[in-house]
């Protein structure tokens, strides 16, 4: 695992294709669902955290500001299936809670898919909502406090 790199890129970084197709595998394909068919303008807004193995892109994360100065939303939480289980999710998280606090926010705001409610409840995460059905599939509003 030392091989895994974790870093912040933004959208005009050359490899953001890259997340792009992770995301599209990962959070769209297996719903019926493509990116193709969203607007992503608000993308060139977020922060995006990668995991790298030997040049590709392996799992990412986004932070995306909110009408909030306490809270920013974290977002498009993604690893490769191949990869999952390893510890390179929370390794995410970590990175992104740790910019958001460098950047000033005390706290941290999610739409967690519910088949992921354990994963951000091991990383500290609370549910603060009742179910709700986003991208046709059930969610939850997890919260933490990285103060
Ligand atoms: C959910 C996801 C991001 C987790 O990433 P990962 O790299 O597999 O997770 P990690 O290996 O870092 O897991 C960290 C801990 O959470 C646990 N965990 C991981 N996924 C879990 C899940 N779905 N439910 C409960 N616990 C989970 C792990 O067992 C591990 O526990 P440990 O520290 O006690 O060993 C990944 O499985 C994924 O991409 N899933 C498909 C897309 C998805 O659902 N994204 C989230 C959208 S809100």
């Amino acid at each position: 695992m030392e091989d895994i790199v974790v870093r912040r890129i933004d959208i005009n970084d050359t490899i953001y294709q890259q997340v792009y197709d992770l995301r599209e595998a990962i959070l769209r394909q297996p719903i019926g669902l493509s990116l193709k068919d969203e607007d992503l303008s608000a993308d060139a807004l977020n922060t995006i955290f990668i995991a790298e193995h030997q040049g590709k892109v392996i799992g990412c994360v986004m932070l995306y500001p909110i009408a909030d100065d306490e809270k920013i939303k974290l977002r498009q939480m993604a690893v490769y299936e191949e990869w999952q289980g390893k510890g390179i999710g929370k390794k995410l998280v970590d990175a992104a809670e740790q910019y958001a606090k460098e950047i000033g926010y005390s706290s941290i705001i999610l739409h967690a898919r519910t088949l992921a409610e354990g994963f951000y409840k091991n990383l500290g995460y609370y549910t603060t909502s009742s179910e709700f059905t986003e991208v046709g599939i059930p969610h939850i509003v997890m919260e933490k406090d990285i103060f």
